[in-house]
């Protein structure tokens, strides 16, 4: 090979990088984040043929079936997914992320090793990171993913001593560590840091309610980035190094902006054991049952209220991505726009059960993005809107948590759609949602209560709309 070639992967790698960073920023907004995905993808693509480029590799046939096998998985996976499958599907690809560049880590270990070769001290301790790291990152996201899936139950497991038992794991990991940084070549002690990060990623999370998995995965996909890029050191690949930093800081931001929607914070998120992953559950505080009274509509009163009404607001919420109504609400917005009415979306950052959720199924439905509006975009016109719409949606419109100092959820900011003139209220029952906490909007005197399934009560609406 000539010596032009290392240069010439160089560049190739700073243009992938480069292609990384400006498709991150695209997918910063719903408009443009088909063609940061897109961006992102065409990098990764000159990065893999710039890297088989390399006179290092040995062998092609390997690479070439490896390649085959998983582009065959990730693209019948990727077209056939559910888009309330989407956090579990990203947990799961964390996880062999971890998975890979920990073995990475391990693979260079072990070639000094095999070689008969003591390794350099910075490259034991970089593969000893990447062990941790990765094997951390793999079984936690498989639990994960089982909670999602719900091949196992959602509700935090914990047992007496968890934390001082999680604490010993550490201690011994790290005794273990520092004794192969000196004696690399003992291979039980090796295997016995392998085998205490794995056991690390279970516990880190069964403790944690299945409702947070997205905050959990979100982190995880950090910790995947940096396992990546402690891969990347072990090998010296500025690509793998640069890559890895990139998700592990996206990662990082992603779940910070999560916590900071919900109002709780990290700590509280990966140790109160918050949330049982079943939405219409009642727990302490909640209620399912009250004897406080509400108001509630049929559908032809719901659409003589939307049809004669100068502005309306639409909520989606988990709901209407459970019922997968998305597809009947943009009929029932055309609908209305028909009849002359205004009508645009509010978006919470949490609405739904992971990051961007309302606007994947929104775009899914081909409302326009322009009609989507943040949450504090939005909020102020609440007070000159006719109707609130909310459909599914339950925490994320819950006046106690700017009301009630006690509740669960205090300080979680809101949309606030009991400032609008009249409220509908779409969902089965009344019931808690994914923070078990009462809701007291559905008891307000403007608000009106429209139960049935979100996909079933907004098909019967846009069949009365239709008689108007
Ligand atoms: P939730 O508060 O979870 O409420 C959803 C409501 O949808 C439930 O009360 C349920 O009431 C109703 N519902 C369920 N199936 C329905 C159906 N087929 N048709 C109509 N309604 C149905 O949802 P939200 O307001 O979107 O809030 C999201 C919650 O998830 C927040 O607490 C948030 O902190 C949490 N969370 C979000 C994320 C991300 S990143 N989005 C991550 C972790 C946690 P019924 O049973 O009465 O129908």
């Amino acid at each position: 090979m000539s010596e032009f070639l290392p240069t010439g992967i160089q560049l190739s790698y700073l243009v992938a990088v480069t292609l990384f960073f400006f498709g991150l920023k695209k997918l910063g907004s719903p408009a443009t984040a088909r063609r940061g995905n897109l961006w992102a993808a065409v990098g990764m693509f000159i990065a893999i043929v710039a890297t088989l480029l390399n006179e290092e590799v040995l062998n092609y046939e390997m690479i070439f079936v490896g390649i085959v096998i998983g582009s065959v998985i990730g693209a019948i996976t990727a077209y056939k997914v559910e888009m309330t499958a989407m956090p579990e599907l990203v947990g799961l690809f964390n996880g062999l992320g971890g998975a890979a560049s920990a073995m990475i880590a391990v693979g260079e270990f072990w070639r000094f090793l095999s070689a008969a070769q003591t390794p350099p001290l910075p490259t034991t301790i970089t593969a000893v990171l990447g062990v941790l790291i990765g094997g951390v990152t793999f079984t936690g996201s498989l639990i994960a993913f089982a909670k999602l899936k719900g091949i196992m139950s959602g509700s935090p497991i914990t047992f007496p001593l968890q934390q001082p038992f999680n604490i010993a794991l550490l201690i011994a990991f790290l005794a273990g560590s520092v004794y192969i940084c000196f004696s690399p070549f003992n291979l039980p002690v090796f295997l016995g840091i392998v085998g205490i990060s794995l056991v690390l990623g279970v516990l880190f999370v069964i403790p944690i309610g299945g409702g947070d998995m997205p905050v959990v995965i979100s982190l995880l996909n950090s910790f995947s980035g940096l396992a990546a890029s402690a891969a990347g050191f072990v090998v010296m690949n500025n690509l793998l190094i640069i890559a890895g930093a990139l998700v592990g800081a996206s990662g990082i931001i992603l779940t910070i902006i999560m916590c900071k929607a919900m109002n709780r914070p990290l700590t509280n998120v990966l140790f109160a054991g918050f949330g049982t992953g079943e939405t219409s559950a009642t727990v302490a505080g909640g209620g399912g049952t009250t004897d406080k009274s509400v108001r509630t509509i049929d559908p032809e009163e719901g659409a003589m209220m939307l049809g004669y009404a100068r502005s309306v607001v639409i909520v989606p919420g988990y709901g209407m991505a459970v019922a997968q109504a998305q597809h009947s609400v943009k009929e029932l917005v055309d609908m209305l726009e028909g009849l002359g009415v205004e009508v645009k979306y509010a978006i919470h950052p949490v609405a739904g059960r992971m990051p961007g959720h309302m606007n994947v199924l929104l775009a899914e439905a081909n409302v326009p993005y322009p009609q989507l509006y943040d949450m504090d975009d939005i909020n102020p016109q609440f007070e000159q809107t006719d109707v609130a719409l909310v459909i599914g949606a339950n925490d994320v419109v819950n006046p106690a948590a700017r009301e009630d100092q006690k509740s669960p959820i205090f300080g979680m900011p809101i949309l606030e759609v009991d400032r609008a003139k009249h409220t509908i209220v779409i969902k089965r029952s009344l019931n808690t949602g994914f923070a078990g906490v009462d809701n007291g909007l559905f008891y307000k005197e403007k608000t009106m209560m429209l139960f049935g399934s979100a996909k079933d009560a907004v098909a019967k609406l846009v069949s009365e709309v239709k008689q108007l």
